[in-house]
């Protein structure tokens, strides 16, 4: 009798606390509730080994029982989360800009990639990939991103990929003493996937400033990830290849000649056209020359 009393009086607490549907704490088998029968209505065998009792979809708008309540009060909403993620990436922007601005040297800004937190594959990278070569260089190639080999070595351009554009580089009389060379994007995507927007425009003002400090007379752009983005043109490689471009930037005190060729990886596959890669390599090489 009072146990029947405790109980009505939890009840009319719970209504006048809001509550008005009645869901247990644990969950329970309706399914099996059914007296044995499955979804199509068919009967079941019995079973020597009973099935393992199957737990019902639990509605997101109610907390799985042992589920923290008040985190799933508090979890933001999607366009919350989506607000909170756009703010998080505007900083990071702001961040880099202003970081890789006042860079003084080369090594400064190396530094300064170092001790940056802004962009994720920061995190999934082994190694920060700075650029390498000669600093007073008249000429300048940007890769787009290290591969597995880059990211273990921390350094451009040594894989399988490395090995035929130091091949091209020779063809015109270069290599890495003579040359600087470096990528847009200073850490590995997770498996050389290709990199985001996002990702890009964060590590945008690095390269920028990189190639400020350097001041190339050429900036070769190696592939067509590198010509979109330096260039901040929307045609393929395809299109861009063959032709001469400024680029611009106001810590530069006039354009840079730039050219945009295809990506080594891309002629490993594709050796078909090495023929237009090589046109471009000797008009890079005569260009070079008219500046000396
Ligand atoms: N591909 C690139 O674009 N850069 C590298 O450093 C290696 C492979």
């Amino acid at each position: 009798m009072e146990k029947g009393l405790h109980s009505e009086t939890l009840l009319r607490w719970q209504l006048e606390a809001g509550v008005d549907e009645a869901i247990s704490v644990d969950p329970v088998n309706h399914y099996h509730e059914r007296s044995g029968k499955d979804q199509s209505g068919v009967t079941e065998e019995p079973s020597a080994t009973p099935s393992p009792p199957v737990s019902p979809p639990v509605s997101p708008s109610i907390p799985p029982s042992g589920m923290n309540e008040t985190a799933a009060i508090f979890k933001p909403a999607p366009t919350e989360v989506k607000r909170r993620r756009v703010e998080g990436q505007e900083s990071a922007l702001h961040d880099a800009r202003a970081a890789a601005h006042n860079a003084p040297s080369l090594e400064a800004l190396r530094t300064i990639l170092e001790n940056f937190e802004g962009c994720g594959l920061k995190t999934t990278a082994t190694n920060l990939v700075f650029g390498e070569g000669n600093e007073q260089a008249r000429i300048m190639f940007v890769g787009e991103a290290p591969g597995a080999d880059e990211d273990r070595m921390g350094r451009p351009f040594v894989g399988a990929s490395g090995q035929l554009f130091d091949n091209m580089m020779a063809a015109i009389g270069l290599d890495r003493k003579s040359a600087y060379i470096t990528n847009i994007l200073p850490w590995r995507p997770p498996g050389n996937r290709t990199p985001t927007p996002t990702e890009i425009a964060i590590c945008l003002p690095f390269i920028e400033r990189q190639i400020e400090l350097i001041e190339p007379d050429i900036l070769v752009m190696v592939g067509g990830i590198s010509a979109k983005t330096l260039l901040g043109r929307s045609e393929g490689i395809m299109r861009m290849r063959g032709n001469w471009f400024d680029y611009a930037s106001p810590g530069l005190p006039s354009p840079v000649q730039g050219r945009a060729i295809f990506h080594p990886d891309y002629l490993l596959g594709s050796p078909a056209h090495k023929r237009e890669a090589w046109i471009d390599l000797l008009e890079i090489k005569a260009r070079l020359k008219s500046f000396s």
